[in-house]
């Protein structure tokens, strides 16, 4: 069998049993992934030093080896907060507004891709597969073929893509999108953001989408297909059963004193909605006053990318936010939003999820989302809770059975709090299980075996004509 190698902007290792509980879902999944294939996860460090060597510091835990480098202080500025996190996330999330467009951020971008091609290269054996994730590293698989690598190699992208009337907004997009060619295999989350891409081959490059997914563009052909990433369904049911979910059920009920909590977990992004979100939630206590003290919304959002300006501002905005609507509502036994900027433990968030009879989320934009498919998996069958959701996060397409609201309403979501609250239990139970389904079956398991078939059926990288 062939080995897997991952490659992704962050490694996260599997956890030891001193490190427990801060790994996220996805990273489980791709622990899991490289130990059954044996195999390497080869990233950047998180570190800065002062001139990059290429040095890689191999390390192997449970089961799984990871390679990972530091980046120069400058490569990290213009490569991870420049290009990636200030130009293509915002854009890829139709945030043009917010995006930055500087050629020094191209080239700390290009230069990043080809330093992870030469370190990585070298420990790649010819029948490995390759499966290079995120807008981090679009090039790379284009660096990695520079390189004489003749492996089949993947690429998924867990952030949208977006429509191709905003993507030719990108200064070079189209060198950007044809380095995606380079590759054998290209996933989306969701059909919504294959058709985008589909549009912008056939609009810009002049190529063509088979129904099968097969991409013809001058020569090339590529496998393009939608694999909905989900959660790891075995391992969260297991974690909401844990003592430490217990005790963090229990800690959450206890302080609510019979009230109904409403949670948010989202990191701080403005692709979030947390404003809009908090603009809804302010339009429910001004619509329905003789609820207010039946409810109050904890809304946990832990700060990211905090070097980048405009992650700052939306934290200001959201501390001011949350502190006039407090201030205008509170009682002395009652404060309407428990705002918390720290994040916590898989356990204890699979608790708090069990506590709360109404999870609102609602981001304007967003690849996937799992803490929505996280919030159904932790709720009790027999008295599950009411799941709000976006209508713009991919997650929306497989769990129909939400309460589906447009996050830019406040009205919208302040209906979607009401209807949640008077829901009887018959509906509750009916909606819970058309979604336990999607998130058990379509759990991340079968994602990655569907992704990492999908590229051993890959045929060989060779040049084909379009038909
Ligand atoms: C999103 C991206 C990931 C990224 C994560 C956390 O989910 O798709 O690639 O790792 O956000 O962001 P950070 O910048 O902290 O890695």
């Amino acid at each position: 069998m062939s080995r897997l190698i991952v490659i992704s902007n962050r490694v996260s290792p599997p956890r030891t049993e001193s490190g427990a509980g801060a790994q996220g879902g996805l990273a489980v999944a791709l622990a899991a992934a490289l130990k059954e294939y044996s195999g390497l996860w080869f990233g950047w460090s998180g570190n800065k030093i002062e001139e990059f060597t290429g040095h890689i510091d191999m390390q192997r835990a449970g089961g799984v080896t990871t390679a990972t480098v530091d980046l120069e202080e400058q490569d990290v500025d213009e490569y991870y907060n420049g290009y990636a996190n200030r130009t293509l996330w915002p854009l890829f999330h139709y945030r043009i507004d917010l995006a930055e467009y500087d050629r020094g951020f191209g080239s700390g971008y290009k230069r990043v891709n080809e330093r992870f091609a030469d370190t990585v290269a070298p420990l790649i054996d010819p029948d490995d597969l390759v499966w290079v994730h995120d807008y981090h590293l679009i090039p790379l698989g284009q660096e990695l073929r520079a390189r004489g690598l003749k492996n089949r190699i993947g690429f998924f992208l867990h952030i949208p893509w977006p429509p191709s009337r905003l993507l030719v907004s990108l200064p070079n997009h189209q060198e950007l999108v044809e380095s995606l060619l380079a590759y054998d295999v290209i996933g989306f989350q969701t059909e919504e953001w294959l058709e985008s891409f589909r549009h912008y081959v056939e609009r810009e490059l002049d190529g063509r989408v088979d129904e099968d997914g097969t991409v013809h563009v001058r020569g090339r052909t590529v496998h393009v297909a939608a694999y909905p990433i989900g959660i790891d369904y075995a391992e969260f049911s297991e974690a909401v059963e844990t003592p430490v979910a217990k005790e963090a059920c229990e800690r959450l009920r206890g302080s609510a004193e019979r009230k109904r909590v409403v949670i948010g977990v989202d990191r701080l992004d403005y692709s979030k909605g947390l404003a809009e979100r908090f603009h809804g939630y302010q339009r429910f206590l001004e619509k329905h006053p003789e609820q207010r003290s039946e409810i109050f919304l904890l809304q946990i959002a832990p700060p990211s990318r905090g070097e980048v300006a405009t992650y700052e501002e939306i934290r200001e905005n959201l501390d001011e936010l949350s502190g006039r609507i407090n201030g205008e509502f509170a009682e002395v036994d009652w404060v309407p939003i428990r705002y918390v900027n720290q994040g916590y433990p898989r356990e204890e968030l699979a608790g708090f999820y069990r506590a709360a009879p109404i999870a609102l989320i609602t981001p304007l934009r967003d690849g996937m989302n799992l803490v929505a498919k996280e919030y159904v998996a932790a709720q009790d069958p027999e008295d599950p809770g009411v799941l709000i959701l976006s209508r713009f996060a991919g997650a929306a397409l497989q769990l129909k059975d939400a309460l589906m609201v447009n996050p830019y309403s406040p009205d919208e979501i302040s209906d979607a709090i009401f209807a949640a609250l008077a829901m009887p239990k018959e509906e509750r139970i009916r909606r819970w299980r058309g979604m336990i389904e999607s998130v058990r079956g379509e759990d991340v398991v079968a994602w990655r075996h569907a992704f990492v078939s999908a590229l051993e059926n890959a045929k060989p990288a060779v040049a084909v004509e379009p038909a």
